[in-house]
C-alpha cells in the first residue's frame, strides 16, 4: 500500500526521490517523508497528508545528500501524524517499509525491555530498533539485517539507511513488492518500475525472501538463505508518457478515455481476426478436464468476475462460484481435482487475492490470473498468465482496467467453452465478432460526456442513490455504486433489480435518485417492470439504455442517458463507461479529490 523509493546516487537526491513519490502517490497519500546522509548524520524531512506537504517542508528546509530514501503512507498502525510517516530512525538507520509487521507488538516490547525509546506508534519503528542495535554493537549492516530479517512476521517491503555506510542502500522484500533499478552510476530502490521510470528502464524484480545491497556500482541481491542470486534484468517499458495526464484533468478522466484503445489492444492478443477465432495462450493443464471455475478478486476486479459468472456458465456450462478474495479462506471452500481458480487484480499484489491464490494452490487448484502489470506477484505464481493491455492505472478509482479485465475474461470464456466441445466454429465466429465490436461502441460511449456532465447536477445532491440491474448488468449497477461512493462520498448501493421488491424499495422516495442499467436484450421487459415499480413510488429515475430502450421506458425519467445498441455479451464493457463518467462529474461538481479519494490507496498490499 505505501511505496518506498530509494536512490544511491551520483548528485542530490531529495528532488528526485520527491519525483518518484509523485509516481507512487497512489499507493497511500497519509503522509511522506524522506532521508538523507548529510555531513555524516541522518535527516528526515517529512510532513503529514499529501506530497505537496513535504514538497513545502523541503522548499523552507532542503535536504542535500546523494544516498536516500523516501515513502508515501497508507496508514495501517498508527494515525497519519508527522511523527508516524516514514523513514523511521535511530542515529545509525533510518528505514521505509510497505507492508505490515505482524510480531511488532512482542518486538516492541522486547525492545523496550532493553531501553530502546520509541517515537511513533507503528509497527514499521521496531525493524529501525533491531537493525540499529545489532549496529551499534559492531555489526556489520549487511549481518544486521541478514540477522534481522527472519525475526519479522507478516509482509514487508524495506529500504534502509546506513549513516556508517553512506554510499550503500539495503533492500528487503517479504510478501510486498520491491524492484531494483540499474542507472548510470547510480542504482535504485522502488515498489515498482513506474516509480523509477525516469530513472531508469533496466529492472530486476526481487523475489519473495530476496534482499538487496545496492551501491553507485551495482546491486548484490542474497535470496532467503542469505545465498546471492542474480534476478534478471528486464527493460520495464514504463515512460513517463504513460503515466502523465495529458490533456486531462484527472487520471480518471483520461483513463476512461484510454479505454477504446487499452481494450482494442487487449483484445487483439486474445482473438484472431482472420480466423474469427478466440486465441489464448496454451496453459501446461488441459482446459478441457476443468470441471468448475472459482473466480476471486477484490472490488472492482470482483465485480468484472461477477459478470465472468455468467458467460463461464452460459458459454462454457462450466459451474462458476465467484468470491471476494478477503473472505475465500475463511469460509473453508471445497475445492476438488480438476477446479480452476480464476484470480483478477489489476496490480497483481493485493495481498487478499494472492492469499486466497496461494490456499487455492494448496489445495491443488490450477490458477489463471488476469492482471495487468504482468511483471506482478500474481502473475509469477500463475499456471496461466492472461494479461490485460490497460497500460499504467494511476486514478485510484478504477475505470480501464475493469474494462480489459472483461474483454480478458469474454475471450477465455469462449476459450473454455471450445475446449469443452460447447462453441462451434460459427457460434465462435460470431462471437468473435461481437467482442471485436466493443472497442468501437465504447468509444460511440463516450461521445455522451457531455450530456453526462450536465445531468450530474441531479446525483451530486443526493444522499443515497441505488442503482438497478439484471443479469450481467447487476454487477455494473454494483460496480456504479462503487464507483461514486469512493470518488464523491455519496452513500450508492447496487441491487439486483428484481431484488428491490424483497426490501430495498422501502428506500424509494423524491431524494433517493435510482440509476437503471437496461439495455435492450433479453432481460430489458423485467428490468423496466422494476423500474417501473419503483417510479410508481415516487422514485425518481436515471435510465441508462440505448436508443430503443429510452424510447420504449424512458417516459417519466428525471433523466436519460443514451447508449450504442450493442450485443448482450459486450454490454457490460460499454455501460462501464456511463457509469465511470456519471461518478466522476459528480465526484467534480462535488469538489472531491478525484484521483485520491479520501482513505483509498490503489494497491492494496494489507489483508
Ligand atoms: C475501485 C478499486 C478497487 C480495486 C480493488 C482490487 O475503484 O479500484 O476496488 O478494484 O482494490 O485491486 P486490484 O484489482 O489491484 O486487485
Amino acid at each position: 500500500m505505501c511505496g518506498i523509493i530509494g536512490i544511491v546516487g551520483k548528485d542530490g537526491v531529495a528532488e528526485r526521490l520527491v519525483e518518484g513519490l509523485r509516481r507512487l502517490e497512489y499507493r497511500g497519500y497519509d503522509s511522506a517523508g524522506v532521508a538523507a546522509i548529510h555531513d555524516g548524520a541522518i535527516e528526515r524531512r517529512r510532513a503529514e497528508g499529501k506530497l505537496a506537504n513535504l514538497v513545502k517542508e523541503l522548499e523552507s528546509n532542503p535536504l542535500p545528500g546523494t544516498t536516500g530514501i523516501a515513502h508515501t503512507r497508507w496508514a495501517t498502525h498508527g494515525a497519519p501524524t508527522t511523527s508516524n510517516a516514514h523513514p523511521h530512525a535511530t542515529k545509525e538507520v533510518a528505514l521505509v517499509h510497505n507492508g505490515i509487521i505482524e510480531n511488532f507488538k512482542a518486538l516492541r516490547e522486547e525492545l523496550t525491555a532493553r531501553g530502546r525509546v520509541f517515537a511513533s506508534e507503528t509497527d514499521t519503528e521496531v525493524v529501525a530498533h533491531l537493525v540499529s542495535e545489532l549496529v551499534e554493537q559492531g555489526a556489520s549492516p549487511r549481518d544486521a539485517v541478514a540477522q534481522v530479517l527472519p525475526r519479522l512476521h507478516g509482509a514487508f517491503a524495506l529500504a534502509i539507511l546506513f549513516r556508517g555506510s553512506p554510499d550503500m542502500l539495503i533492500g528487503a522484500r517479504l510478501g510486498s513488492p520491491l524492484v531494483v533499478g540499474y542507472g548510470d552510476g547510480e542504482t535504485y530502490l522502488g515498489s515498482d518500475a513506474l516509480a523509477l521510470a525516469p530513472l531508469t528502464q533496466r529492472i530486476a524484480y526481487l523475489e519473495e525472501g530476496d534482499w538487496v545491497v545496492i551501491t553507485k556500482d551495482g546491486a548484490e541481491i542474497f535470496d532467503k538463505d542469505n545465498a546471492p542470486v542474480e534476478r534478471p534484468i528486464t527493460i520495464s517499458g514504463v515512460t513517463g508518457e504513460l503515466i502523465s495526464k495529458g490533456n486531462h484533468r484527472h487520471y480518471m478522466l483520461k483513463e476512461i478515455y484510454e479505454q477504446p484503445v487499452v481494450v482494442a489492444q487487449t483484445l487483439r492478443s486474445y482473438l484472431r481476426r482472420m480466423e474469427d477465432q478466440v486465441s489464448l495462450p496454451v496453459p501446461d493443464f488441459d482446459l478441457g478436464t476443468i470441471r468448475r471455475v472459482t473466480i476471486v478478486a477484490c472490488g472492482t476486479s470482483y465485480y468484472a468476475g461477477m459478470v465472468a459468472k455468467y458467460w463461464f456458465e452460459q458459454l462454457a456450462r462450466v459451474p462458476a462460484d465467484v468470491d471476494v478474495a478477503s473472505e475465500f479462506r475463511y469460509r473453508a471452500p471445497v475445492m476438488e481435482d480438476g477446479g480452476l481458480m480464476i484470480v483478477i487484480s489489476q496490480s497483481g499484489e493485493t495481498a487478499d487475492t494472492l492469499a486466497a491464490l496461494r490456499h487455492a494452490r494448496s489445495e491443488g487448484q490450477k490458477i489463471a490470473a488476469v492482471v495487468n502489470v504482468p511483471t506482478s506477484t500474481m502473475a509469477r505464481e500463475a499456471d496461466l498468465l492472461l494479461p490485460t493491455h490497460a497500460g499504467p492505472e494511476i486514478g485510484v478509482a478504477s475505470t480501464k482496467a475493469f474494462t480489459c479485465q472483461l474483454a480478458v475474461l469474454a475471450a477465455f470464456a469462449a476459450n473454455l467453452a471450445r475446449a469443452k466441445g460447447r462453441l462451434d466454429a460459427k457460434a465462435e465466429k460470431e462471437l468473435v465478432r461481437h467482442l471485436a465490436e466493443a472497442p468501437a461502441a465504447l468509444n460511440a460511449a463516450l461521445a455522451y460526456d457531455e450530456s453526462i456532465e450536465a445531468m450530474a447536477h441531479l446525483i451530486a445532491v443526493a444522499r443515497d442513490v441505488l442503482y438497478l440491474g439484471r443479469g450481467p448488468d447487476y454487477p455494473l449497477a454494483l460496480e456504479g455504486a462503487l464507483k461514486l461512493k469512493e470518488i464523491s462520498y455519496i452513500h450508492a448501493e447496487g441491487y439486483a433489480a428484481g431484488e428491490m421488491k424483497h426490501g430495498p424499495i422501502a428506500l424509494i422516495d423524491d431524494k433517493v435518485p435510482v440509476i437503471v442499467l437496461a439495455p435492450s436484450g433479453p432481460l430489458f421487459e423485467k428490468t423496466v417492470s422494476n423500474m417501473q415499480e419503483v417510479q410508481a413510488r415516487g422514485g425518481k429515475v436515471v435510465l441508462i439504455s440505448d436508443y430503443d430502450g429510452v424510447q420504449a421506458a424512458g417516459e417519466g425519467c428525471i433523466a436519460t442517458i443514451t447508449m450504442p445498441k450493442v450485443h448482450p455479451l459486450i454490454a457490460p464493457m460499454v455501460y462501464a463507461v456511463p457509469v465511470q463518467l456519471l461518478a466522476y462529474h459528480v465526484a467534480v461538481a462535488k469538489g472531491t479529490d478525484v484521483d485520491q479519494p479520501r482513505n483509498l490507496a490503489k494497491s492494496v498490499t494489507v489483508e
